[in-house]
């Protein structure tokens, strides 16, 4: 074993589904900030051209100056792109709205689905955690993350169409990792805006759980408004309101990430 071998390097997580709104972004702020609550150094990286991570965590747009899009088209490094957020212990790669120029610009670039992990090579030491939030595509900026990353995390809503996007999502990842990422695991899917009174969201969870088994995080989160409201105070759910039930959940399901895969 050479010294390299023993020099820690951060588990990458990327938050991914393709399908709009379900939930990335809130979970990868919370579980972000509830990861660096404990002590650990994380890193969240906004992926989506929406830049709904980077605005949720109070970096507004003026501020945003050297972001993951000139990190991936090679212009900068990405330690001279990471910031520090209001949370000790949580950095972040902000994105803007250029991001969306890349998936474009990229097109003829050999290995261009590498891009995001060979950039990510020289910072992955610095930290434990680094959380990819994903654009609600599966087009090359989600690629690349999931060529970056050792695991994935899947919000999915309790809906009727969520299960079929689902099995295209697990069929995408199959290929991934088949062809461009052996390392690739699918670490769980976390049920979120879950809604007990709501007999689908019942039959929905019954379903993901019979299909996919201890692939389904116990936890789940709760529609909570206080969650929704966090991102407008440019905060995460967990500070804004650490008693809500979304908080808690969040915090319950933190624990049960890091029991799982060892963090
Ligand atoms: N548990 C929850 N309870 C209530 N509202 C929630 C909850 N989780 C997320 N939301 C709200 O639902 C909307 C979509 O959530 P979010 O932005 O996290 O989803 P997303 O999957 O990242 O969306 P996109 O695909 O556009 O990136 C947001 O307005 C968010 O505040
Ligand atoms: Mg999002």
């Amino acid at each position: 074993m050479n010294q390299q071998d023993n020099i820690k390097k951060a588990k990458i997580f990327s938050i991914v589904n393709q399908k709009g709104g379900v939930g990335k972004t809130t979970t990868a702020i919370n579980i972000a900030t509830a990861m660096s609550a404990i002590g650990k150094k994380v890193l969240l990286i906004d992926m989506d051209p929406q830049g709904n991570a980077s605005t949720g965590l109070g970096v507004d747009v003026g501020e945003r100056h050297n972001t993951i899009y000139e990190v991936i088209i090679g212009q900068i490094e990405a330690s001279e792109a990471i910031i520090k957020t209001k949370i000790p212990n949580l950095k972040i790669i902000t994105s803007t709205v250029d991001l969306s120029a890349s998936e474009v610009e990229l097109v003829n670039i050999e290995q261009r689905e590498f891009l995001l992990k060979n950039s990510l090579e020289k910072i992955v030491v610095d930290f434990d955690v680094i959380i990819i939030d994903c654009p609600p595509s599966l087009g090359l900026l989600t690629l690349n993350a999931l060529c970056a990353s050792d695991s994935i995390l899947i919000p999915m809503q309790c809906e009727f169409f969520s299960l079929e996007g689902l099995s295209h999502l697990l069929n995408t990842v199959g290929l991934i990792k088949d062809n461009l990422n052996q390392n690739l695991a699918i670490s769980g899917i976390i049920l979120t805006m879950h809604d007990k009174r709501n007999k689908l969201t019942e039959q929905v969870e019954e379903d993901v759980r019979n299909f996919l088994g201890d692939k389904v995080y116990e936890s789940y989160i709760p529609r909570n408004v206080k969650l929704s409201e966090a991102p407008s105070y440019g905060l995460p759910g967990i500070i804004y309101d650490s008693k809500c039930t979304g908080s808690v959940a969040y915090l319950k399901l933190v624990k049960e990430i890091i029991k799982k895969e060892q963090i």
